[in-house]
């Protein structure tokens, strides 16, 4: 994290705005505050991005193409997933880019896929979980989990335990997830998580699922010491991507000239692909090259004990609903997030 004081200060400011740090005028100002290098080169490095037929994951793909990584990335559809390789081969001329199938609402999908990514690589240096989406109306997956706890957080949670000896192979491995700062509008609760369908808001349901994605990242933390392999979360800020078209139309229309490009979506996960800090550092939030606070109102925070208790009891629920459950405590305790 490079950053004079005055640059720290500018930007501390700016986080306090909200407007100003989400919109595209966070990177404008941090960016020329503190200094931005290019992202390392990755080459040697193998990476799979969830969900990168458009929007953040796409761009990530490209900046991770252009770092000289190869690519992986996951798609449900093979005419957006030939789309999107043409894309990042333009972008990244000679990019070693390829997808491999799953809707990952569908855990046994998401099973299938592990197999396939494992069959074809023996180590995985940084996995992205950047795939989701706003879901309006009440839907289910496969298993019977409401279909954004299923895409954003039971996906997400076994993909990462199937493909742990992968990136434990790799010797000094990434996961990243890709959550929101619609977080900061939840607390967590695991009873009420999964919103049942005639009190469905799909708004609330995403937030909730955001927020339970930081209680996780903070027991994959605790369990992963030693192993090798950081995990941490980041907010690409509020970004001009199909998904927010689709799912918040009429806040993109009205924030448009504010939105961020993809790419500035993208930065923060990039940069953790590849700068030293993603490597030494585990179980924090990010946005802009920074750790951020994960609450911005009294009344979402969780005292010490109960948030303990909540991310054991998130864990177990997870483990029960995948059937994936093969990491045991290092024995620490999550620390509650000092941010
Ligand atoms: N844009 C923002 O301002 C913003 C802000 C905060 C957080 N985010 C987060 O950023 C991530 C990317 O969103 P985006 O804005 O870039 O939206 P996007 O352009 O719609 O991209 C979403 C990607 O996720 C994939 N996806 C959705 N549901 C899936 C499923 N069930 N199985 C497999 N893939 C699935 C889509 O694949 P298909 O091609 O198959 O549809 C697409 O590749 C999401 O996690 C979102 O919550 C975005």
């Amino acid at each position: 994290m490079s950053g004079t004081a005055p640059a720290r200060l500018v930007d501390e400011v700016l986080e306090a705005t909200v407007v100003g740090s989400f919109s595209r005028i966070g990177p404008m100002v941090r960016s020329r505050t503190a200094r931005w290098d290019p992202p390392e080169r990755l080459d040697g490095r193998t990476v799979l991005v969830t969900g990168a037929t458009s929007g953040i994951g796409l761009a990530a793909a490209v900046g991770l193409a252009r770092a000289g990584a190869t690519v992986r990335f996951t798609a449900r559809g093979r005419e957006r997933a030939d789309r999107a390789v043409s894309h990042v081969v333009e972008a990244a001329p000679g990019a070693d880019v390829d997808y491999l199938l799953a809707d990952l609402s569908d855990l046994d999908q998401v099973r299938r896929l592990a197999e396939s990514f494992t069959a074809g690589h023996d180590r995985l240096d940084v996995l992205v979980h950047n795939a989701g989406a706003l879901t309006r109306s009440y839907r289910t997956a496969p298993d019977g989990s409401e279909v954004t706890v299923a895409t954003q957080l039971l996906a997400p949670f076994l993909l990462t335990g199937l493909l742990l000896p992968a990136l434990e192979a790799a010797g000094s491995a990434r996961v990243l997830q890709v959550s929101s700062g619609g977080m900061y509008t939840q607390r967590f609760d695991l009873d009420a998580l999964e919103m049942p369908p005639d009190a469905y808001d799909g708004t609330v349901a995403y937030a909730r699922v955001k927020r339970a994605q930081l209680v996780l990242l903070h027991e994959w933390a605790r369990r992963l010491v030693g192993r090798g392999v950081t995990v941490n979360a980041m907010h690409p800020g509020w970004a001009d991507t199909p998904g927010i078209r689709s799912g918040l139309p009429g806040f993109s229309r009205v924030m448009g000239p504010l939105l961020r490009s993809e790419e500035e979506g993208a930065d923060t996960l990039v940069w953790l692909a590849s700068s030293p800090e993603g490597a030494s550092t585990t179980g924090r939030f990010w946005l802009d090259r920074r750790p951020r606070w994960e609450h911005k109102v009294p009344w979402t925070r969780l005292d010490h004990g109960s948030f303990v208790a909540a991310g054991s009891a998130l864990w177990a629920w997870c483990a029960e609903r995948t059937g994936w459950d093969g990491l045991r405590p290092a024995g620490r305790e999550a620390a509650t997030p000092s941010r």
